[in-house]
């Protein structure tokens, strides 16, 4: 914290425009505690609060550290109570005054300056203020649209001001976290080539070339692999990266990512790196506790979706789904063995003490799985009296049995069962229990489970585009052994790819690339590039890749997401100094907006209503 580095003794500075004076202060609000008693001191800040006492006007002064009471005394200081009583919220304040214990029972015990409070011998308005449009407090919640309006005002409660510094915090030990282990902090373009990596592109006309356009980077992708070929070895650096994609309560259409590469190493280096970053990122800056020590668990990516059916799991709680394929096939029910016999699945999951759901709460949460394209929800009540189903006249009492013992349920438990294709169970299923598992409190909100996802795909096929689309990007190397399948059983081929997740969100991702040019020529054919577009496209880097390209590999994490795990915000927004809003607007300064016509002109743009 600031404070302890501000030195005595006091400094003018000149006042502009009005040419008066200003001391230099001498200590931070929130750091006057009792070892300044019987001291002068000199502070800056805001007015927090203006109480008129019987007399006495006490005003709470804030500035970034904290708030202190002050009071001036209308009979030792009759001039500066006149000039205390026009002080209003807000105003911007240079107060002159003497620490002295507060009177025996005023103390407050929830503020670090609340044993004392400040006699002031002199105010100093340094600026007025207008009444601002919500009070600078966090116990009052405020529109957010007219948060982002006065940002500038928002950012000043002290709620706000916590996030922003804490993200400093950590943006500053990553930084020293990477530059102890041997990365270079390099600076990568802002204007570059489009090549979209996934999201829309952000295009920005290229003046000088009637037609022509940069695009802003989706991430430093291509530049650090170039990086690699040019010999740094460790690349980072805490980018920006644009993606004009719809903004959603973890996505804005600009954010930051740690983002680094590295060469010669495997891609359990990498797992290790972020494991140490990450624990001692929890370590240091958060009291939240790590469910997992270091190594974090490394799950495969078909496990995941197997035991929760998403590849971003929340294994703060259980909740596992399990297989109920074999046992639907020998039933009588239609929809069971039907899904069984056509290559479908039967999962379920046992959600705790539920068995008594009503009629009303059983129809949102089938409604909940129709949401995710299941056909329909079977669900099962474990009671005192047996097991109630509206299936239960399909199945015979042992394979009622079967299941219950599959699912692990006990009294009081309700089944939740999905007959479907693999993907849309999976899926459903996974939704349901993270949905369940907040709303259950099934999580502990002080535990951050950080594990590893890894054996992604290489590719995934895209039905609309009758395509393999790469499930990374394009530069991910398969394994070696999987590489056979690459022409013959592509969807079987694992990738070197690895997510970082913690508590249900994707932190972060990252892949060993290909530096082999006949891999990568295999990899494009899949994806129907054909060599011309993978050449019009990607030319510059495979040109680079001829020149002697190291075994390389890299990952980038999501500060925003990350500084959100240590505040539980459910928006990267509220970590953001200057977000835009849901809709991607910026309400303060009205970004976007038409431009005049003159520029459009200057850029050879003409903008055509649909
Ligand atoms: P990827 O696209 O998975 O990988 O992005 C990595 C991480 O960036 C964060 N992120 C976002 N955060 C906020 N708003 C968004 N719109 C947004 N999009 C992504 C997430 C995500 O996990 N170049 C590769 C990394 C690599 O292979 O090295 C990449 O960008 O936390």
């Amino acid at each position: 914290m600031p404070g302890k580095d501000i030195p005595y003794p006091v400094k003018l500075y000149s006042l502009a425009p009005s040419g008066g004076f200003m001391q230099k202060r001498t200590v931070w609000c929130g750091e006057v505690t009792s070892e300044y008693i019987g001291k002068e001191v000199i502070l800056n800040g805001w007015v927090q609060r203006i109480r008129d006492h019987g007399g006495l006007i006490f005003i709470d002064l804030r500035d970034r550290t904290g708030v202190v009471q002050t009071v001036v005394d209308p009979v030792k200081k009759p001039e500066t109570f006149e000039l205390a009583k026009d002080v209003r919220s807000e105003y911007v304040l240079e107060i002159t005054g003497s620490v002295r214990h507060r009177p025996e029972g005023t103390e407050n015990p929830n503020l670090k300056t609340g044993e004392v409070e400040v006699d002031i011998t002199d105010i100093s308005v340094l600026n007025a203020a207008k009444p601002p449009p919500f009070p600078i407090s966090d116990q009052i919640d405020v529109d957010e649209v007219l948060r982002l309006k006065y940002r500038y005002l928002d950012l000043r409660r002290p709620g706000m001001q916590h996030r922003i510094i804490l993200r400093h915090k950590i943006v500053k030990l990553i930084r020293d976290f990477m530059d102890a282990h041997g990365f270079v902090e390099i600076e990568t373009p802002i204007l570059i080539k489009s090549t979209p990596e996934g999201a829309r592109d952000y295009l920005v006309p290229a003046r000088l070339y009637p037609g022509s356009f940069y695009a802003l980077p989706q991430s430093p992708q291509q530049m650090k692999q170039l990086l690699m070929v040019a010999g740094f070895e460790r690349y980072f650096q805490i980018a920006r990266c644009f993606r004009d994609e719809d903004p959603r309560a973890d996505r804005q259409p600009e954010f930051t990512q740690l983002d680094f590469e590295m060469s010669f190493i495997k891609q359990e280096d990498i797992l290790e790196l972020m494991d140490d970053l990450y624990a001692s990122m929890v370590e240091t800056l958060s009291d939240k506790k790590l469910k997992f020590p270091k190594p974090f668990p490394r799950l495969t990516y078909a496990e995941v979706m197997e035991r929760y059916g998403s590849d971003k799991p929340d294994l703060r709680f259980g909740m596992e789904l399990y297989d109920l394929t074999d046992i639907a096939a020998t039933t009588e029910f239609q929809v069971f063995k039907g899904t069984a016999e056509s290559g479908g699945k039967v999962k379920g999951i046992t959600i705790p003490g539920c068995a008594n759901y009503s009629r009303k709460q059983i129809d949102e949460l089938t409604e909940f799985a129709r949401s995710f394209g299941a056909k329909g929800l079977v669900t099962m009540a474990v009671t005192e009296e047996g097991v109630k189903s509206s299936i239960a006249k399909f199945l015979t009492e042992e394979q009622i049995a079967a299941i219950v013992e599959r699912a692990q349920a006990g009294k009081g438990d309700l089944l939740a069962i999905v007959a479907d294709k693999p993907e849309i169970v999976a899926n459903t299923l996974g939704r349901m229990r993270a949905d369940l598992g907040k709303r259950l409190e099934l999580v502990d909100k002080n535990e951050l489970a950080f594990c590893w996802v890894v054996d992604f795909p290489l590719v995934e096929w895209n039905e609309n585009e009758k395509r393999w689309d790469a499930m990374h990007h394009p530069f991910t190397s398969p394994h070696e052994e999987d590489a056979q399948y690459l022409d013959t059983y592509p969807a079987r081929v694992r990738a070197w790819s690895y997510d970082l997740v913690c508590n249900g969100f994707e932190l972060g991702s990252g892949s060993i690339r290909i530096h082999n040019p006949e891999i990568q020529s295999k990899v494009f054919k899949l994806m129907n590039y054909t060599q011309e577009q993978a050449e019009a496209r990607f030319g510059h880097l495979l040109e680079a890749f001829e020149y002697g390209a190291p075994p390389h590999g890299g990952f980038a994490s999501g500060i925003d997401r990350t500084v959100t795990l240590f505040t539980d915000d459910e928006s990267i927004r509220e970590v953001m100094a200057f977000p835009k809003t849901s809709t991607g607007v910026d309400p303060m300064t009205g970004a976007p907006s038409p431009v005049d016509q003159s520029q459009l002109k200057e850029l050879h743009i003409k903008v055509v209503e649909d």
